[in-house]
């Protein structure tokens, strides 16, 4: 790998590094809320879970749904807590008690010190109520919603700057599904009455549910056609799962580069069609490792205990591998949310009334949100492939970060050959006189191990000595099966 200093492919947008917290199964409730637990604060907020995504650096959280917000009544989360409805969830078959909506996620995120990113209900809402949230939120005050929101005790606008207009609505599954001729033009609608409150705001448009879905690129093509110069993000949504061959689960990253670059063409298409000067970027706002086909059926329960995958080694590392993909494509992909965050498909996982422990997951994710802000460097690599069902593989998936500010040079590499240790020769003589200064490994003899309350730790990174002396070329060790951060420092 040569990395040549000056090569700068992107700035890396703070909002790679965002996530995701949906009204589903112990994401709210006994995830980040639980008023009883030991050590919840006065407003019930879970002070451990609040360190832990602290100490995750997560930039936005996508909220309230995923599936969950197409049948949502944002009013039904506001104003006195004994006044609010419960109301049946169809989109999981529960319960939501209402206990937390809009006045107490913002309160919770800045306890976490994240932003958030908005989300208005395509399905059973109407642009007229996605206005009115925005006015709520955002709007000073003097007219009715933004009063009503002072009276409720947030004196302040929220100014949340970033909106998905909807979710997932080319999904047969979502509540009030919509072909792309219907969404576009009630996104289009949506999106004129929400730039026309706050101008300032920037909005996702819904692409396909997955690369899988059968209408997937038409159907990004047809929304966007209607919505090219009303909003700014296309979504893309992306979750994988072992199917019973490793070395194909490990390549899902060629995937999800595959993917995102094919929307980045289709939304291209459309700027050519439109003879348009804008740029549409892409927000990945759902991506992660997800067994979809171990889900349970729950019936009309508050918070049972849906999508509580467990994640492995070997999850981690197809997880870094998707990581290093984000990276690799922040020209293009600005927003990446991480789904989700608590509980649900989450790094971060609760035991009621007991502890917060991380998951394999927590890890690769720190790194690449603590270490790949920055400028991502265009480096030259040559390696070796392996075949696998997405076609030819690097068995090293890597990318280059340069912290100018502090004079730093992060490089992420992940070996997903399963037997071979491999030598990664490292050619950095751009940065003249430069250094190791830390280096971190995430492997393990069982790839199917995995963090429990038991042993918390089973999974965790470990602090390698850095090589020693100015490193201008330097051959490093990468075992099999391993996720590494290099951290350098130039004079
Ligand atoms: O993240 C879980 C679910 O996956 C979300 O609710 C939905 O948008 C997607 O299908």
């Amino acid at each position: 790998m040569t990395v040549e200093k000056n090569f700068v492919r992107s700035h890396v947008d703070d909002r790679l590094y965002s996530s995701f917290i949906e009204h589903l199964g112990r994401a709210v409730y006994s995830g980040i809320y639980e008023p009883d637990h030991p050590l919840a604060d006065e407003q019930g907020f879970r002070k451990d879970v609040i360190a832990l995504v602290r100490d995750l650096g997560v930039s936005l959280i996508r909220y309230p749904g995923g599936n969950f917000l197409s049948g949502y009544d944002w009013k039904d989360g506001i104003g006195p807590r004994n006044s609010r409805p419960r109301r049946l969830d169809l989109a999981w078959r529960t319960i939501e008690p209402n206990l937390i909506g809009i006045d107490e996620f913002v309160d919770w995120s800045k306890k976490a010190g994240t932003g958030i990113m908005g989300a208005v209900n395509m399905g059973t809402g109407t642009p007229k109520e996605a206005g009115e949230l925005l006015e709520y939120c955002n709007f000073s005050g003097g007219t009715y919603w933004s009063d009503l929101r002072k009276k409720n005790g947030h004196p302040e606008p929220y100014g949340i700057k970033t909106w998905c207009v909807g979710n997932e609505m080319d999904g047969p599954w979502q509540i009030c599904h919509l072909d792309a001729v219907d969404y576009g033009k009630k996104a289009r609608e949506t999106a004129k009455i929400m730039k026309w409150i706050d101008e300032d705001i920037e909005l996702v448009a819904c692409g396909s549910a997955t690369s899988l879905m059968p209408s997937y690129p038409e159907w990004d093509r047809i929304v966007l056609e209607h919505t090219y110069e009303q909003v700014d993000y296309l979504s893309l949504h992306r979750y994988y799962e072992n199917h019973g061959n490793d070395r194909d689960f490990l390549a899902s990253f060629v995937d999800m580069d595959r993917f995102i670059k094919s929307v980045a063409s289709t939304v291209d298409y459309v700027k050519a069609l439109k003879r348009s000067s804008k740029t549409v970027y892409l927000s990945f706002d759902e991506w992660n490792v997800w067994y979809q086909q171990k889900q349970t059926r729950f019936d009309w329960e508050v918070a049972p205990p849906i999508l509580e995958d467990q994640y492995s080694l070997l999850d981690a590392l197809v997880f870094a591998g998707l990581g290093i993909t984000l990276i690799n494509n922040s020209d293009r992909v600005r927003i990446a949310c991480l789904a989700q965050l608590v509980n649900v498909i989450a790094p971060i996982f609760t035991q009621k009334g007991g502890p917060a422990i991380m998951q394999s997951t927590y890890w690769p994710f720190r790194d690449i949100s603590r270490y790949g802000r920055g400028s991502v460097l265009e480096p030259v690599i040559k390696a070796p492939t392996m075949e696998t069902v997405y076609g030819d593989a690097p068995v090293l998936a890597l990318a280059a970060v340069h912290q100018e500010d502090s004079r730093e040079l992060t490089v992420f590499c992940l070996n997903i050959d399963e037997t071979e240790t491999h030598q990664l020769d490292l050619a950095l003589g751009s940065f003249g006189d430069i250094t190791m200064i830390s280096r971190q490994e995430l492997s393990g003899k069982d790839r199917h191990a995995k963090n429990d309350f038991s042993m918390p730790d089973r999974i965790i990174p470990k602090s390698l000595e850095p090589v020693q002396g100015s490193c201008p070329n330097c051959s490093l060790i990468i075992p099999p099966l391993s996720w590494n951060v290099f951290r350098f420092s130039y004079s």
